[in-house]
């Protein structure tokens, strides 16, 4: 038997497209991600639920995709970065570029995604809010500052 062989097909709605992926069972959501749909925008920090950095939507919520496997999210709709910008750089996209949000910019698309989940979640109406709800965000480049001063403007904008 081929690991071919062990190979399991799942369907995944990844940013609106439906999108049919074989992948062994033990394969996590963030490594059918990168590797068998090529997005690479979601990054692989710890690999361990501690940093981040493979923060992605599914059904709306945010999750570290390194601790969920591809197989338990059959069905469901994923949302990456990629996913994010709509021809242009979406509100907290802007928002990150304008309040220099970045420096290195690995961690920065968890941090988006992460934002996008809690300003969905009406969690984002202060900078105290902001900084307990994206603490399992970790930027190594401790942009921090301008991190929560980003997602403040982004969530304003949104109305929340
Ligand atoms: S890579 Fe998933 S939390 Fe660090
Ligand atoms: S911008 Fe470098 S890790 Fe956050």
């Amino acid at each position: 038997m081929t690991n071919d062989d062990k190979e399991i097909e799942i369907t995944l709605s990844v940013n609106g497209q439906q999108r049919r992926v074989r992948v062994d069972p033990r394969t996590t959501l963030l490594d059918a991600l990168r590797d068998r749909l090529k997005l690479t925008g979601t990054k692989k920090g710890c690999g361990l639920g501690q940093c981040g950095a493979c923060t992605v939507l599914v059904d709306g919520r945010r999750i570290v995709s390194c601790l969920t496997l591809g197989a338990m999210n059959d069905g469901r709709a994923v949302t990456t970065i990629e996913g994010q910008a709509e021809g242009r750089l979406d509100r907290i996209q802007a928002a990150f570029v304008e309040h220099d949000a970045f420096q290195c910019g690995y961690c920065t698309p968890g941090q988006i995604m992460s934002a996008a989940g809690l300003i969905a979640e009406g969690r984002a109406s202060s900078d105290s809010e902001i900084r307990e709800g994206m603490s399992g965000n970790l930027c190594r480049c401790g942009a921090y500052t301008n991190i929560v001063a980003a997602v403040r403007a982004a969530a304003g904008e949104s109305g929340t």
